[in-house]
């Protein structure tokens, strides 16, 4: 440790990230009197939940008959019952106190004529347990949800007693005896190095969006929570799982909301032909985003794109009232014009699937507590670890998120490990101290970087790498794609060996730290890629043509994977796959389990 200026700080609780999740945590941990350190990689503002658009989910019944229990049913089947149906009670019952808890807060949702929080239709969204017409259910505020829910946020938890210590990279988790003891951390402003001592360890850090060459999430997007809990030794879940948003601005990744559907938008193909009514011919273009996307491949794939080389889709809004545009959808109104020099009253906007979400991530039951398969108990708790948001898999989105369930995620289970945090991490006590050696692994693999002058810049690496992830682990995937994604992604991981880093200042966007987040994101791709390869059916987001069908008899479980290769070295055992069981019961006796069915929208 000593080459390296260390400062140590010692807390009840870190929280790594500032995104929704990562924000409601840390409030609900102080508001237990609990002693909280947030460290973050950009300013709380700044983390990517300010770009969530359309809205959060919750059946508050504002513009028309909602249920908690519809909710539920339309979020485990578009789970493709791979969601663990006792979180996603939690989620949809506790949704409508959690938007409560926003509005109270201040967060400026838009109104309905009555004042009411004003709530528009999401795809997959329906009344009466599916058999209804479309739900209006997501809670907006214009379409600009997330970055109002942001700034509520931020501002919220300055009243509370949470310290936060900002552009700071998250390096490590420091582990000792199974049991989580802190984190390790780079400064990013003046390159000091931090060890923070805490009884538990909150990882909000988002999702991985970025091992992919056209994603809508932020370039901060790289996973480095799912990153740090491989080095620990312990699985990630579901990883195969990748969401492709359906209306991706075309060649930009910039996202258009499915708010922009949900009022009234629709897609079309070169004959102008509003092809979604053949896909779903009930909910139509508010069908869930697998089923959308899938179907945009199809038009695409069959020479019904549009555009000079038919690679994409049009979506219409140039039926509306350009009030509707003006008051519900400036945000979008200004992205078509900047990405794509569309006026959207006078015409359609192109689009393309584009990766989205990770459905993917830490495994944690619902108080936020990380699960590993120890001594095969597929619900024993990491002491001392904790994950909530993009970065968790609960998991409530199973094989296919629905849209504006994701904030809900956020703030309910930000919550809920809020809530767990104040049970069982001992107020007033001091954490132990660290063993001697507490960080000295972190430092090296930053010493390896440190000094790699190998003959591949991280910049070269990484394309290869993204653009791997977008040829063969894509909205379709064949037992060809995926042995030959194996191939080529194992290939581009070794290249990590032969790394040159040329700036290797330790502060923000050097080249360095830029290495540090590929290294992260290589063993993501490389597991995601494994996972894909690993389930032979189709399920949600993982469409695999070889095997067109959902197979519940072999394939209803999670994916875990453990990875122990770093910076380029291959581990012996190569990927460690397993599986768990789907949690098919529920929290409570008054509500029956959603049984497996054929999933049609
Ligand atoms: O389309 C959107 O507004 C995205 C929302 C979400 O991913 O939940």
């Amino acid at each position: 440790m000593s080459a390296y200026q260390i400062v140590d700080h010692t807390s009840a609780v870190v929280v790594v990230g500032a995104g929704g999740s990562g924000l409601r945590a840390p409030m609900g941990a102080a508001e237990h009197g609990l002693k909280t350190a947030c460290v973050t990689k950009v300013f709380p503002t700044r983390s990517h939940t300010v770009a969530a658009q359309g809205g959060i989910a919750a059946s508050l019944g504002n513009m028309g008959p909602d249920h908690w229990t519809w909710h539920m049913y339309d979020t485990v089947k578009g789970s493709d019952w791979l969601g663990d149906q006792d979180a996603i009670e939690y989620m949809c019952r506790e949704a409508p106190a959690a938007v409560i808890e926003l509005e109270h807060m201040g967060l400026p949702f838009s109104r309905t004529a009555e004042g009411k929080i004003y709530q528009r239709a999401f795809g997959g969204m329906t009344q009466d347990m599916g058999q209804g017409p479309p739900a209006q259910r997501t809670c907006a505020a214009a379409d600009r949800t997330g970055h109002a829910m942001l700034h509520t946020l931020y501002s919220q938890s300055l009243r509370h007693d949470a310290d936060f210590f900002v552009e700071y990279f998250a390096l490590d988790l420091i582990m000792e005896n199974g049991a989580c003891r802190g984190v390790v951390a780079l400064c990013l402003d003046d390159g000091s190095i931090h060890r923070f001592r805490s009884q538990a360890v909150v990882i909000a850090t988002g999702g991985y969006g970025r091992v992919y060459f056209s994603c809508t999430g932020a370039h901060t997007q790289t996973g480095d929570g799912n990153a740090m809990v491989l080095r620990a030794g312990l699985p990630l879940q579901d990883m195969e799982f990748v969401q492709f948003h359906p209306t991706g601005v075309y060649g930009v990744g910039v996202l258009i909301t499915e708010g922009a559907r949900g009022e009234g938008g629709y897609l079309t193909n070169s004959e102008g032909e509003r092809f979604m009514e053949r896909y779903a011919p009930h909910a139509k273009d508010l069908a869930s985003r697998d089923v959308v996307s899938r179907a945009e491949a199809m038009e695409i794939r069959e020479g019904r794109g549009v555009g000079e080389h038919k690679d994409h889709i049009f979506l219409h809004l140039d039926h509306l009232d350009p009030k509707i545009l003006h008051e519900r959808l400036p945000g979008i109104t200004e992205t078509a014009k900047t990405f794509a020099g569309v006026d959207l009253t006078r015409e359609p906007v192109p689009v393309v699937p584009t990766v989205h979400y990770n459905m993917g991530g830490i495994p944690t039951n619902y108080h936020g507590e990380v699960v590993t398969l120890k001594d095969g108990n597929p619900d024993s708790v990491v002491p001392g670890l904790f994950a909530v948001g993009e970065a968790a898999c609960v998991s409530v989105h199973g094989a296919n998120r629905l849209g504006s369930n994701s904030l809900i995620d956020l703030v309910v289970f930000g919550r809920a490990a809020g809530i767990r945090l104040g049970e069982v991490v001992k107020k007033g006590a001091l954490p132990e101290a660290l063993p001697k050696d507490a960080g000295d692994l972190a430092l090296a693999r930053l010493d390896r970087f440190r000094h790699a002058e190998g003959g591949s810049p991280t910049a070269e690496i990484r394309l290869d790498m993204q653009r791997t992830m977008q040829s063969d682990c894509a909205v379709f995937r064949t037992d060809r794609t995926l042995a030959e994604g194996v191939t080529k992604i194992d290939k581009v991981f070794k290249r990590m060996a032969d790394v040159r880093v040329a700036d290797r200042s330790l502060i923000w966007n050097s080249d360095l730290v830029e290495t540090l987040e590929l290294d992260n994101l290589l063993a993501q791709a490389v597991v995601t890629m494994h996972c894909a390869d690993n389930r032979k059916e189709s399920r949600g987001a993982h469409m695999q043509e070889d095997y067109p069908e959902r197979d519940d008899k072999n394939w209803m479980k999670h994916t875990v994977a453990w990875f122990d290769g770093w910076g380029g070295q291959w581990p012996k055992g190569g990927v460690k796959i397993d599986y768990r069981p789907v949690h098919d019961f529920t929290l409570t006796d008054d509500i029956q389990t959603i049984p497996p069915k054929k999933r049609v929208y």
